[in-house]
């Protein structure tokens, strides 16, 4: 058998517990990260290639993998008869193929990359055939039941609309993550039978089938069972969130980020924070970003992704940034937007400041450069494409629409007119 991994992500149930018409269950996101997203960043580097199964909202899921993950390809199954059917749609694409196989569900993004080689290992050091994860929980309905022997080995899996009341009570529950032998298994999927109460082709009775020819079947039990928790709900969406969100402060914490309210702040995975920054409540940073040390973000700052922010800056309250980056020094401290721009250094950003990075009338972003040393104005609007030179100053309440050269101040404003003892007239009169 050769070294080779590769992974088979199953990603074409309709998703039903969702109740969603618009999105199929594997592109909800959490934190600006579809859920398909972070199975697939967790088995890239593992994998040498990467199988998502499609079929409820083929289309979407297809365009999603096509366009961000170049080594994963999409298979099609149609109609959906089951998690075994699944799996089989990939045997025509792995013929000659002689190495294991990682089977992973596209609706459980908290498993780890580490969790999923320390799995790998483990099924080779056991010299196993087939390892399933399993793990522990306290409320384990939903889940398939791991049924084991009086010798403890592995039996088989039950779902639980298949089990018996004492099944039930089982609270150690499959994954739904397995790694196996390809060419011992390839057969299992010609031969499994829907003959369960939901009338589909299960992939757990892929163990049984092992057992049954003397195949060397195993479970690998997982201590911390929060990584396998699958989401089938939107409560289950919001819980998981939730999970994943006090996982990412934990690791910002350990690495010196001060979150003042770690029950009121929300930070993507995919951020990366320096030391000595502090995060203000009710804060929600999604997307991938990067965020350097000393800086001050929030309270109420939104963060959405692309965002590239360096040493000492400050992001007040009530302000918003989206694919930009900033260098050292500069504050935007009061409701703002900051979209498709690139701020200097010792900038400063007046309070109300917005880019206007869209066009409506085109559908185009365009971007706004402000160079170091620039001071805008409050309630600035910079209408993009455009560029604001070294040094320049724009005067409060300006509308800019055209470069502007450095060291210059820029003012678009009507003339101030008084009228002297106005509001008194109006009142004798
Ligand atoms: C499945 C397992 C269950 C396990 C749980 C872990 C089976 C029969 N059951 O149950 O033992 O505890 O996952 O989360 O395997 N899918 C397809 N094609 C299909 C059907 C499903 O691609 O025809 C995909 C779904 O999109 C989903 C995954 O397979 O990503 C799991 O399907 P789901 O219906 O969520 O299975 P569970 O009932 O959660
Ligand atoms: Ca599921």
């Amino acid at each position: 058998m050769s070294d080779d991994i590769k992974a088979v992500i199953l990603a074409a149930g309709k998703g039903t517990r969702m109740k969603s018409e618009t999105t199929p269950k594997v592109l909800h996101k959490i934190m600006g990260k579809t859920l398909l997203g972070y199975v697939l960043d967790n088995v890239k580097n593992i994998t040498s290639n990467q199988y998502v199964i499609v079929g409820h909202m083929a289309e979407d899921v297809e365009k999603f993998v096509d366009e961000n993950y170049a080594k994963a390809r999409t298979v099609i199954q149609s109609p959906q008869l089951g998690t075994g059917h699944a799996v089989s749609m990939v045997c025509p694409e792995l013929d000659e193929y002689d190495g294991l196989v990682l089977i992973l569900c596209g609706d459980t993004p908290l498993i780890k990359e580490k969790t999923l080689k320390d799995f790998v290992k483990f099924h080779k050091a056991q010299k196993s055939d087939l390892t399933v994860m399993s793990t522990i929980f306290e409320n384990p309905s939903n889940y398939g039941r791991i049924v084991r022997e009086k010798d403890d080995s592995l039996k088989c899996i039950v779902e639980e609309k298949d089990a018996t009341a004492e099944q039930k009570q089982i609270k150690e529950v499959n994954a739904g993550i397995y790694c196996f032998d390809w060419k011992k298994f390839r057969a299992s999927f010609g031969e499994l039978k829907s003959n369960n109460s939901q009338g589909e082709y299960y992939l757990t009775d892929i163990i049984a089938w092992g057992k049954s020819r003397k195949l060397k079947v195993n479970a690998y039990v997982l201590e911390n069972s929060d990584e396998i928790y699958g989401i089938n709900s939107r409560q289950h969406l919001a819980m998981a969130t939730k999970m994943m969100n006090l996982r990412n402060l934990e690791r910002y914490m350990e690495n010196g980020v001060t979150i003042v309210d770690p029950a009121n702040t929300w930070i993507s995975e995919d951020t990366q924070i320096g030391q000595d920054t502090i995060i203000y409540p009710a804060t929600y940073i999604e997307g991938k970003n990067k965020i350097g040390k000393n800086c001050q973000i929030g309270p109420c700052a939104h963060l959405r992704g692309d965002v590239e922010i360096a040493d000492n800056i400050k992001i007040g309250n009530f302000v918003e940034v989206k694919k930009s980056k900033i260098n050292s020094n500069t504050n935007v401290g009061h409701l703002s937007y900051i979209g498709d721009s690139e701020l200097g250094e010792r900038v400063n950003i007046g309070a109300g400041t917005i880019t206007a990075n869209y066009n409506a009338i085109t559908g185009k972003k365009s971007k706004t450069q402000i160079k170091d040393d620039v001071k805008i104005g409050s309630n600035t609007v910079l209408v993009a494409p455009v560029k604001v030179n070294e040094g320049a100053n724009v005067g409060a309440g300006s509308v800019i629409t055209k470069e502007v050269p450095a060291w210059a101040l820029a003012i678009t404003r009507s003339p101030l007119k008084v009228l002297a003892d106005w509001v008194g007239k109006k009142k004798k009169s």
